[in-house]
C-alpha cells in the first residue's frame, strides 16, 4: 500500500504520468478516449540487428542514461513511437520504459529474437514451433505487459518472404497470434494489440488478407505492418507506387502502417514520403509508420551517429526528417479517421485471399496447436514483470551535437502531462539556436493525437496505478 501511494503521489506530481494505452479498432489505432492514433516513429536498435547478446545483460531498453539521451533527441524530433526488435525478457526495463512514457513515446515490440529457438524458421516452421519458443514469447509479454506505453507486439517480422515460406508459414503466424492473444487475455491487465510486420514482396496482399480475415478473433491479426522501401530520393506519388499501396489495401479491416520505411539509395535522404504518408491521399487508410532507423549502423540507415563514448551526433538525415515532420498537418490526423473503422472482417475464402496472386500461398485455417498449453495456463515463469517507476533524472550524462557540430546545451527530456503523446514541435534542432536548449515536448500547440482536458487526466493516472498494483 505504501508503494501504491508513493507511485500515486508521483503521478500527481507529474513525474510518472502515463500515456493512454492504445487498442486497434477497425482500421485505426485509438486510445481509451476514442481519439485516433497515427504512428510517427522510428526503428530503434542501437548496436544493429546483430547487436543483441543476452549474455551481456543489456538490451536497447536497459540503460537509463542511453534512454535519456535518445528520448531527449527523439522528443525534439517529434516522434510518438519506437519499434524495438530484440529484448532480453530477464533484464529490467522499468526506467527506460518510464522515460519514454514520460515524453509520450510508445513502444512497438518484436517478441522474437534472431537467436536460435527465439523465432520461427521460415523454411522449417514445424520444428521451430516448440515449447522453448512459446516460453520465450510469453516471457517477453510478461516483461512488458505492465507498461501503458507498450503499443503492441509483433508476432513476426518478414517470416514469409519467398515461395517456400509462403507455402508453409502462414498458419504458424496465425497460430502465434492466437497463442499471444490468449496469453495476454489471461495474464495482462489490458488488451495489447498483436500484429505482423510483412516483407514488401508479392506476398504482401495475400498475407494481409489471410491474417485479417475470418471470425476467429484470437488468431486474426490486430494490425498489419509493411516494411516498405519503395519511395527513394525524389520519388513522387506517381513514381513511388504509393497509389498502388493505397489501392491494394483500400478495404482494410485492421490498421495498416509502415513497420519500416526509408529507402537510402539517395543520401542524405530527403524523406519526401513523409508528406505522402501523412497527407490527404494516405491518411484515411494508413496509420503512419516507423522510419528505419535511429542509430547509424553498418547498413547506413541511421539519423544519429553514436560515438563509442556514448555521445550522439545528429546527421543531416535527422534535420531533413525533422523538417518533414514539422510540415505534417496534425489536424488531418484528427479529422480523417479511417473510413473503415467499423469494417467487417472478410471471410477467409481463397477468392479473397489469393485475388490475383499466382504463386503458392498457404490459406489453411487449420492451425497447428499450441505446443505449450501448460505455459498458457500457468504463466511463463518470468518474474521480471515490468512496471512504471517515477522518472527522477531528466538529463543524460552524454553529450549531443547538432549536424553542424554544435553541442546542444542542457539536452534533457521534458515530461509531458498525463495522456499526451509526443508530436513534432516545429523546432529546427540544427539551427544556430541549438544551444538554447528548448526541447521539443510539451506546449500548448501540441495537441495532436491524444489532446485531452486536464480534468480527465488525474482519473486516468489513478486508474493506471491501481491496474498495476492490483496485478502485482
Ligand atoms: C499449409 O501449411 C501447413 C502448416 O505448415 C501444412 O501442414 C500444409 O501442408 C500446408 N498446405 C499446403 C496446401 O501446402
Ligand atoms: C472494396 O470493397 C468494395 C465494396 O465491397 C468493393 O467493391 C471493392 O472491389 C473492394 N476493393 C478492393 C480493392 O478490394
Ligand atoms: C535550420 O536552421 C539553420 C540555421 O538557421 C538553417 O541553415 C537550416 O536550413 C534550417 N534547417 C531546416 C531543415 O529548416
Amino acid at each position: 500500500m505504501k508503494l501504491q501511494l508513493s507511485v500515486l503521489a508521483a503521478f500527481l506530481a507529474g513525474s510518472a504520468s502515463a500515456v493512454r494505452p492504445l487498442i486497434a479498432k477497425g482500421g485505426n489505432f485509438v486510445n481509451s478516449a476514442g481519439d485516433r492514433f497515427v504512428i510517427v516513429g522510428l526503428a530503434y536498435q542501437p548496436g544493429g540487428a546483430s547487436g543483441y547478446d543476452p549474455a551481456s545483460g543489456k538490451d536497447p531498453l536497459s540503460d537509463p542514461d542511453i534512454c535519456l539521451r535518445d528520448a531527449a533527441v527523439m522528443q525534439r524530433l517529434g516522434i510518438n513511437t519506437i519499434r524495438v526488435y530484440n529484448v532480453n525478457p530477464e533484464v529490467n526495463h522499468d526506467m527506460c520504459m518510464s522515460i519514454f512514457n514520460s515524453v509520450g513515446i510508445y513502444v512497438a515490440l518484436d517478441v522474437n529474437s534472431p537467436l536460435a529457438g527465439d523465432s520461427i524458421h521460415r523454411h522449417e516452421p514445424e520444428s521451430s514451433y516448440h515449447e522453448g519458443y512459446i516460453k520465450r514469447i510469453y516471457s517477453v509479454v510478461d516483461a512488458f505487459r505492465g507498461y501503458p506505453n507498450l503499443l503492441s507486439f509483433f508476432a513476426g517480422n518478414e517470416v514469409v518472404n519467398d515461395a517456400l515460406s509462403a507455402s508453409l508459414v502462414p498458419p504458424y503466424i496465425r497460430a502465434i497470434h492466437r497463442d499471444l492473444k490468449k496469453y495476454i487475455a489471461k495474464h495482462a491487465p489490458r488488451t495489447i494489440p498483436v500484429g505482423y510486420s510483412a516483407a514488401d514482396d508479392p506476398t504482401r496482399r495475400p498475407m494481409w488478407a489471410y491474417l485479417s480475415c475470418g471470425d476467429d478473433a484470437d488468431s486474426r491479426t490486430d494490425f498489419y505492418g509493411l516494411n516498405s522501401y519503395q519511395w527513394c530520393g525524389d520519388s513522387t506519388w506517381e513514381s513511388s507506387g504509393y497509389q498502388g499501396l493505397v489501392d491494394t489495401f483500400k478495404n482494410t479491416s485492421v490498421p495498416l502502417f509502415f513497420s519500416e520505411f526509408g529507402c537510402n539509395k539517395i543520401r542524405p535522404r530527403p524523406f519526401g514520403e513523409i508528406a505522402a504518408l501523412y497527407g490527404e491521399r494516405m491518411i484515411s487508410s494508413w496509420s503512419g509508420g516507423l522510419v528505419y532507423e535511429y542509430s547509424q549502423e553498418k547498413s547506413d540507415y541511421g539519423i544519429v551517429q553514436i560515438d563509442s563514448n556514448g555521445d550522439a551526433r545528429l546527421l543531416k538525415d535527422f534535420d531533413n526528417l525533422q523538417s518533414q515532420y514539422n510540415n505534417i498537418n496534425l489536424n488531418l490526423i484528427k479529422t480523417k479517421s479511417a473510413a473503415t473503422t467499423t469494417a467487417r472482417h472478410p471471410k477467409c475464402e481463397d477468392t479473397f485471399i489469393l485475388q490475383g496472386h499466382s504463386e503458392k500461398f498457404n490459406t489453411s485455417t487449420t492451425l497447428p496447436p499450441n505446443p505449450a498449453t501448460n505455459l498458457l495456463e500457468k504463466g511463463s515463469g518470468n518474474t521480471n514483470v515490468g512496471k512504471l517507476v517515477p522518472v527522477t533524472q531528466t538529463k543524460t550524462p552524454h553529450k549531443v551535437f547538432t549536424s553542424t557540430g554544435v553541442q546542444i546545451d542542457g539536452i534533457e527530456i521534458k515530461m509531458l502531462k498525463d495522456d499526451e503523446s509526443n508530436t513534432p514541435s516545429g523546432e529546427n534542432t540544427s539551427s544556430s539556436t541549438a544551444s538554447s536548449g528548448s526541447g521539443g515536448g510539451s506546449g500548448d500547440e501540441k495537441d495532436a493525437t491524444g489532446g485531452l482536458r486536464v480534468s480527465a487526466v488525474l482519473v486516468v493516472g489513478v486508474a493506471v496505478v491501481v491496474g498495476f498494483w492490483g496485478l502485482a
